[in-house]
């Protein structure tokens, strides 16, 4: 078989890029590539500088989705980008077993200061799923019991413990069983949550503060409530900020807009600056020390636990957050969208609800009343592509990045914390400017619909 051969990665990729779909529907998945030809949603986008990605003729495009909330402090920022330069010149050794590192030491001092009280540690890990793994068994050795709860709807990740205490519909059945002892509660439940620790076998209560994926705020006094019900019952208080975490919602932790102190904090997405997978769980000092009470207790590890890359991605990440203070940005910014997306709910019945906080918000979607649009919209509706609609038409038409959940009807807004009031302005026009194009006559919502189908006929 013939071997790439090149001289350089942008040769490598200038000679290669035409047949992009290609080489990914024969060798990765070619069920992403129909979907996107489906929706044509796929942008050929060349290089991208803080909020906004460019295309092969410069147009350029903003981002409302920040790779999934990733780029907390925008794509490709200065900061970390010479913190990479920097390591990568200073050509380190890099995870040597026989050395204690040094930027892994810095990275988790910085991350304990931002800690309300208290001294804490942190375990290291490469993403999210695996920042949750760590946690899960951490707690399981700390309390010496089986549970898990965890809350109907919430998302924590993709590997086999991860999963097992994620309560999303799209879990395909053929992936049980799943790890044993993981149980699902319903949210805001008081009663369910203690009748459930009063058994007195739960190790860890997992919860999202902020539902990431459909956007679903807890009750301040459910989650208040909760921690002091984990004390009482010995069972660790997990709170997963994998997506809220660093300033999405206007605080650095959205712990803080509830008033608790978890037990244990997950963390990892936006720590990496987008250059390096950075996840880890900062752990209380008291818990921290019940379990490593000697040496050699293994919890838990990987290779690239303490990855020089890695650390010092996050430490840029942490140093712009500070300096740029764009956690207040996102929390003022998060303010005028929200207001913004409420004023058009007035004027739009397609929108029912606005949720989330700070730079987390989420549009719950439905069918228009007017009896013009209510056939096509309620038939788009059924289907849960409401939210698509939308996402679809800022591209094409306002070259806006956003996300739908799939099945939902809801549009999710998680832009860079370092969005400016104009870059907001301009997304209200553009979304208010969609939303009227599909009240049009003769029916937007239906043209849609119409374009959908046979595009899926064709693809
Ligand atoms: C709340 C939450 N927890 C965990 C994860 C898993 O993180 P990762 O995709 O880095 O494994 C995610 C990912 O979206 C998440 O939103």
């Amino acid at each position: 078989m013939k071997k790439p051969s090149y001289n350089s990665l942008n040769e490598l990729l200038e000679s290669r890029a035409v047949h992009r779909h290609q080489i990914f529907e024969q060798y990765i998945d070619p069920w992403k590539v129909r979907g996107a030809r489906h929706l044509q949603t796929d942008c050929k986008f060349t290089r991208a500088q803080g909020a906004y990605l460019y295309d092969e003729a410069e147009v350029r495009y903003l981002d409302f989705d920040a790779g999934n909330g990733v780029f907390a402090i925008g794509r490709n920022h200065p900061v970390a980008r010479s913190v990479m330069h920097e390591l990568l010149d200073l050509s380190p050794p890099n995870m040597v077993d026989r050395e204690i590192p040094l930027l892994a030491g810095l990275l988790a001092e910085t991350l304990v200061k931002y800690m309300p009280k208290a001294a804490h540690r942190v375990l290291f890990a490469s993403t999210g799923s695996e920042a949750v793994e760590a946690a899960l068994k951490f707690s399981r050795v700390l309390t010496g019991r089986p549970r898990f709860l965890f809350l109907e709807g919430d998302y924590h990740g993709a590997t086999y413990g991860a999963m097992s205490v994620t309560g999303v519909p799209f879990i395909s059945d053929k992936l049980e069983p799943m790890l044993p002892g993981c149980d699902a509660i319903p949210r805001n439940d008081l009663e369910r949550l203690e009748k459930e620790l009063a058994q007195g076998d739960v190790a860890g209560f997992i919860i999202e503060p902020i539902q990431g994926l459909e956007v679903r705020p807890l009750d301040q006094a459910y989650v208040q409530r909760a921690q002091h019900l984990c004390r009482q019952y010995e069972t660790a208080f997990i709170v997963d900020e994998v997506f809220t975490g660093f300033g999405r919602t206007g605080c650095l932790f959205a712990t803080e807009h509830f008033n608790v102190e978890p037990d244990l904090l997950v963390v990892a997405k936006a720590l990496g600056a987008g250059y390096v997978p950075v996840g880890g769980v900062i752990i209380r000092n008291d818990l921290y020390n019940k379990v490593f009470d000697r040496p050699g207790i293994f919890v838990h590890g990987s290779s690239f636990e303490f990855n020089d890359y890695a650390m010092a991605a996050g430490l840029a990440t942490l140093k712009v957050l500070d300096q740029e203070n764009l956690v207040e940005n996102a929390r003022k910014n998060g303010e005028l969208l929200a207001q913004g997306l409420e004023e058009l709910k007035e004027r739009y019945d397609m929108i029912d609800e606005v949720r989330g906080k700070g730079l987390l918000l989420g549009i719950q979607l439905k069918a228009p009343e007017s009896l013009r649009l209510r056939a096509s919209g309620r038939l788009m509706e059924k289907r849960g592509l409401l939210g698509h609609m939308l996402m679809v038409q800022l591209l094409a038409k306002h070259q806006i990045i956003t996300a739908a959940v799939s099945r939902t009807n809801i549009l999710r807004l998680t832009p860079p914390l370092l969005i400016d009031k104009s870059q907001i302005h301009y997304f209200l026009e553009s979304l208010s400017s969609v939303l009227k194009d599909a009240y049009r006559f003769p029916d937007g919502i239906g043209r849609f619909a119409a374009a959908q189908f046979l595009r899926s006929l064709r693809t």
